[in-house]
């Protein structure tokens, strides 16, 4: 399967894949390299990687795994394990995990020494065809997501859907809200396609994810630093984030790409009433993300808390939220106000 050219590196697929990161091992002549990873892909997924690739000299760092580690302490931990263990200017780090070891180990490698290479190997479905592509790189700061952070491009991308082998089924679903979104915002034929799969949706189709992964690279290749088109990527997440949040404070499990898929069907029905979005394309989104995640319900008092999040959000400015909508499939909008009765209407229309 041939590579992606992205910003300045490459997203490279299953065997070639490895047989370009070997090279790129050798021919940078790296003073140390350290493999990132989490307790769960150091289990897992090490010994996959270890098997596709020739024999090379490398140490690893375990982080622990989990949102809630993704912050300063882990990072601090991460900068002393390389500090102390020879960590130059010319080491490599390569991030083996989901998101979350993806975006502290993009971090980490943005200010060691003032910035070293590091590459990704996506270890979940989300990271495959979200995180691990586009340059950003971030910690929370206490409950707040991707407070500090910077844009730094990996050397390059690795995708091999054979470690979603053991990924569990929930995080597995939870990563295909993310490739809806893509299409939603993006292409048409690919949101067809994506619709048309009727009784099993193969998750972890490598060309699924390879559209997916097109389709976010196109979209950072315009605007890397999310002044107008990269905020399409956010269709969804403005209502779907403050459902996570409220989820979060209110100890209740739901997944990332839960909320993201109810946050999709709300701002579509959004889109219909202001910018006419298509109803047929609406009752096909809305029956296609009941397909996959169960409905949640929400009561009157939870959906005002959520609406009270939304000051929360990354897209705000000057104190007013800003929504992403759809005139149609491939054709968003960007920094719309919504009323707030227009917003308890989309919750009644999800629910019913
Ligand atoms: N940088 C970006 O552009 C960007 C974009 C989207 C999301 N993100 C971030 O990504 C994070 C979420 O990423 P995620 O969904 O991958 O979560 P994650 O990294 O927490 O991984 C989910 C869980 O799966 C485990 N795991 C990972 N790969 C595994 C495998 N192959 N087998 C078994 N277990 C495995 C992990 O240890 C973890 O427990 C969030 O912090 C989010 O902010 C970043």
């Amino acid at each position: 399967m041939k590579e992606i050219k992205a910003n300045n590196y490459s997203i490279f697929f299953k065997d070639k894949g490895y047989i370009e990161l070997y090279n790129h091992i050798q021919s940078e002549n790296y003073s140390t390299i350290f493999i990132h990873l989490d307790n769960n892909t150091n289990i897992h997924c090490l010994k996959v990687f270890l098997k596709q690739i020739q024999t090379f000299d490398y140490q690893t760092i375990v982080s622990k795994s989990g949102e809630e580690n993704k912050n300063i302490n882990s990072s601090v931990i991460i900068w002393e394990k390389l500090s102390n263990n020879n960590g130059d200017r010319k080491s490599l780090i390569i991030n083996l995990g989901g998101g979350v070891v993806g975006d502290i180990g993009g971090f980490v490698a943005s200010t060691f020494k003032r910035g070293i290479n590091y590459i990704n190997i996506p270890t979940t479905l989300l990271s495959m065809v979200d995180a691990s592509i586009g340059g950003k790189t971030g910690i929370d700061l206490g409950f707040l997501k991707n407070q500090v952070g910077t844009f730094y491009d990996p050397k390059m991308v690795l995708i091999d859907p054979l470690y979603l082998d053991t990924l569990n089924e929930s995080e597995l679903i939870s990563g295909y809200a993310e490739i809806f979104k893509h299409s939603l915002i993006c292409d048409l034929i690919f949101f067809n396609k994506l619709i048309s799969q009727q009784n099993s949706i193969d998750f972890k189709n490598l060309k699924t994810i390879k559209s997916s992964i097109e389709i976010k690279n196109k979209i950072v290749l315009k605007d890397r630093k999310e002044l107008k088109e990269r905020k399409a990527l956010n269709f969804g997440h403005t209502l779907g984030h403050a459902i996570e949040s409220l989820f979060l404070e209110n100890n209740k499990r739901l997944l990332h790409g839960e909320a993201i898929g109810i946050g999709i069907v709300l701002e579509a029905f959004i889109s219909n009433k202001i910018f006419d979005f298509p109803i047929d394309k609406l009752t096909k989104i809305k029956n296609h993300i009941l397909k996959i995640f169960n409905r949640v319900d929400f009561t009157k008092s939870e959906i005002d808390n959520i609406i009270k999040l939304l000051i929360h959000d990354k897209k705000n400015t000057h104190g007013k939220v800003n929504f992403i909508l759809l005139k149609d499939i491939g054709q968003p909008i960007y920094d719309i106000e919504v009323e707030n009765n227009l917003i308890l209407e989309s919750f009644n229309y999800y629910s019913n």
